[in-house]
């Protein structure tokens, strides 16, 4: 088994963990950081509008809520009741997906302007039907989302995203809740919670445990 990794230290995908920043927040920040910051980007959002943003509990939505929240948007996120808490402790109003959804989203009377889809496509679906123009429904799902929406990934974000999430966390004003912290040797473990999808923030493999 390799006990060591040699890198070449000008690798452009290498970054020095700025001051006020975790090693275990930069290290969960890079792809989630990015994406989150691409979808924020697309959506456009003005401050006073509402975004509804489906999986707003996950790695990416927990990224995502917090700038939007700190843009002056409102957001409404989707998770499961178990997940209201941490969707809240976010800064957004937590709704349930799954069949109630629509009827949840309605009684609230708030009028939806954009949405961001980071769960299949239930979240995109419902806010066309709620109205939203497709143009200002996102998604990062490549698998059959509703034609004429938005599809995003971390590649679209700009160049210097992650340094302006860096900056924004240094002075206290994002967070990456981690959900869990693995070392090496519980790399499986890791890998079937990620892959639960039901995980609150980001999960982290360390080699210092
Ligand atoms: N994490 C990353 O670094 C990263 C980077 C780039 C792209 N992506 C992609 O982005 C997407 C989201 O990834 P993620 O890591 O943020 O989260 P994820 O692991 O895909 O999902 C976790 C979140 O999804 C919620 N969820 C589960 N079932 C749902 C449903 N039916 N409808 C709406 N929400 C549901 C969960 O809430 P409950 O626990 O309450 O069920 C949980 O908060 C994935 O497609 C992933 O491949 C992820």
């Amino acid at each position: 088994m390799a006990t060591s990794i040699t890198v070449d230290e000008r690798h452009p995908s290498l970054h020095r963990t700025p001051a006020g920043v975790s090693d275990l927040e930069a290290g969960t920040l890079d792809i989630a950081g990015r994406t989150a910051s691409a979808v924020a980007d697309a959506l456009a959002a003005e401050p006073g509008e509402t975004v509804l943003v489906g999986a707003a509990g996950g790695g990416v939505g927990s990224i995502l809520t917090q700038l939007l929240v700190r843009g002056g948007v409102g957001v409404i996120g989707t998770g499961s009741a178990a997940s209201a808490d941490h969707i809240r402790s976010l800064g957004a109003r937590p709704v349930t997906y799954g069949p109630a959804l629509d009827g949840e989203i309605a009684a609230m009377g708030v009028s939806v302007a954009a949405a961001a889809d980071l769960h299949g496509t239930e979240t995109a679906e419902t806010a066309i039907r709620l109205g939203v123009p497709r143009h200002r429904v996102v998604t990062i799902e490549a698998d059959g989302p509703p034609a004429g929406v938005v599809q995003v990934n971390g590649s679209d974000a700009r160049p210097d995203a992650l340094h302006r999430l860096l900056a924004l966390i240094s002075e206290g004003g994002l967070r990456v809740p981690v959900a869990a912290v693995y070392g090496l040797e519980q790399f499986q473990q890791a890998v079937t919670h990620q892959t639960s999808r039901h995980v609150h923030g980001k999960i982290a493999i360390t080699p210092g445990r």
